[in-house]
């Protein structure tokens, strides 16, 4: 946030931003979905009231997205295996399983992989929840250091919550394989460990069904888990607040109890979340017809960064950037990749040349254009040779 403060102060013409978590178009625009304009011209026709909605969201928003999610022939929804609740945004998801994984599960660790989405501790931290790391992802060679993740997670104890990112890992971009989805699925339910699902990019990596897949595998073996949703990225509903947190559950009965226990929670916090975000996507999910342009403008997105990762590998390729210093440029999936550039060299960069990245070295795809992805690669190079 204070680089991007920082980004917006700078007077520079040449200047680009490759920190923020938000998906932009060759233009360099963050528009809003056409079929998102199309639902609320609907949304706005029919509106009839302002009238606060059920604490725990609506019932068609929380349908549609479970079966987005589970599947429509999904055999958890058919036995009432499942309760969502709406929450504002991912973040607001995410805040709501903490409180209840510190009421239901006091004295279970959360394990967080490493490299980190920061917030996941900072929230749980927070709900003085103890947090422990599991090695993730191996910067030096762009891949999962699955057996490295295998032995840190046969530390944890029974009942101690694990997370995982649904798909497009962040920062990393690196997901496991469909084998390794499965691995970790059975190895989750042998150790009595708690898949919390952290799913911020859904068909970012590979398509919607194809992304769904991952979380689908890890509940044909896992009994119990937690799901948290977050349409702000592939809605671009970022300021609409719109997310789910969902409980899968042994038997219909236990997923009813923790709807009503966070239904409470959510009347502590915030009463009830906000409508519109959720009705545009009930809307859309709703209607076969804006569905499959929904699904047409994500799998735009999702092209836009595989090829702005291709043309950013040939840009540096051809300045004879060593391209071991952004390992797995086009093999890794999503908004955010990481480099191997130190710190000084991030900071040589926004000094020198006015381009803006994190710290450790993360870039956000889609802040590179045809029109500055020379410019960035030739600043790279030019701070790698210095
Ligand atoms: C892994 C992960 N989880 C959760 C979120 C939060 O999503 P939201 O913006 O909907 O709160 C993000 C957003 O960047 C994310 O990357």
């Amino acid at each position: 946030m204070g680089l991007d403060e920082a980004f917006r102060m700078n007077p520079a013409l040449e200047k680009v931003n490759l920190v923020v978590g938000v998906y932009q178009t060759d233009e360099g625009t963050s528009p809003v979905l056409q079929v998102v304009k199309e639902a609320e011209q609907r949304l706005l026709k029919h509106e009839a009231s302002k009238v606060y909605v059920p604490m725990a969201g609506e019932a068609q928003f929380l349908t549609c997205v479970e079966s987005l999610l589970f599947g429509e022939k999904s055999s958890l929804l058919a036995a009432h295996r499942i309760g969502s609740v709406h929450s504002p945004g991912g973040t607001g998801g995410l805040r709501l399983a903490g409180e209840f994984i510190a009421e239901t599960c006091a004295g279970k660790t959360v394990w967080i992989g490493d490299p980190a989405y920061p917030n996941h501790r900072g929230i749980f931290g927070s709900l003085g929840i103890s947090c422990k790391g599991f090695r993730y992802f191996d910067l030096a060679t762009g891949s999962i250091l699955e057996r490295e993740m295998f032995a840190d997670l046969e530390q944890a104890k029974p009942g101690d919550i694990i997370v995982l990112h649904g798909c497009c890992h962040n920062p990393s971009g690196a997901d496991p394989g469909r084998e390794t989805w499965r691995a970790l699925a059975e190895f989750l339910r042998e150790r009595d460990l708690l898949p919390l699902i952290d799913l911020a990019y859904l068909g970012y990596a590979n398509g919607l069904e194809e992304d769904a897949g991952s979380l689908r595998t890890v509940f044909e073996h896992c009994d119990e888990g937690l799901v948290v949703t977050s349409f702000s990225k592939n809605f671009s509903l970022y300021n609409e607040r719109t997310g789910v947190l969902s409980f899968v559950c042994t038997d219909s009965a236990s997923a009813e109890r923790c709807v009503a226990r966070t239904r409470t929670t959510i009347r502590r916090l915030y009463s009830s979340p906000p409508a519109h975000g959720a009705r545009i996507v009930a809307t859309v999910l709703s209607d076969p017809t804006l569905r499959k342009r929904w699904s047409e403008e994500v799998e735009a997105m999702r092209q836009r960064m595989i090829s702005t990762r291709q043309l950013l590998h040939e840009a540096l390729s051809s300045r004879q950037v060593d391209m071991g210093i952004f390992p797995g440029l086009t093999t890794l999936r999503g908004m955010f990749a990481l480099t191997c550039l130190t710190e000084a060299q991030v900071n040589r960069l926004r000094e020198q040349h006015h381009i803006y990245m994190l710290p450790n070295g993360r870039i956000s795809i889609t802040g590179l254009t045809s029109t500055t992805i020379d410019r960035v690669a030739d600043a790279i190079a030019r701070v790698l040779r210095h």
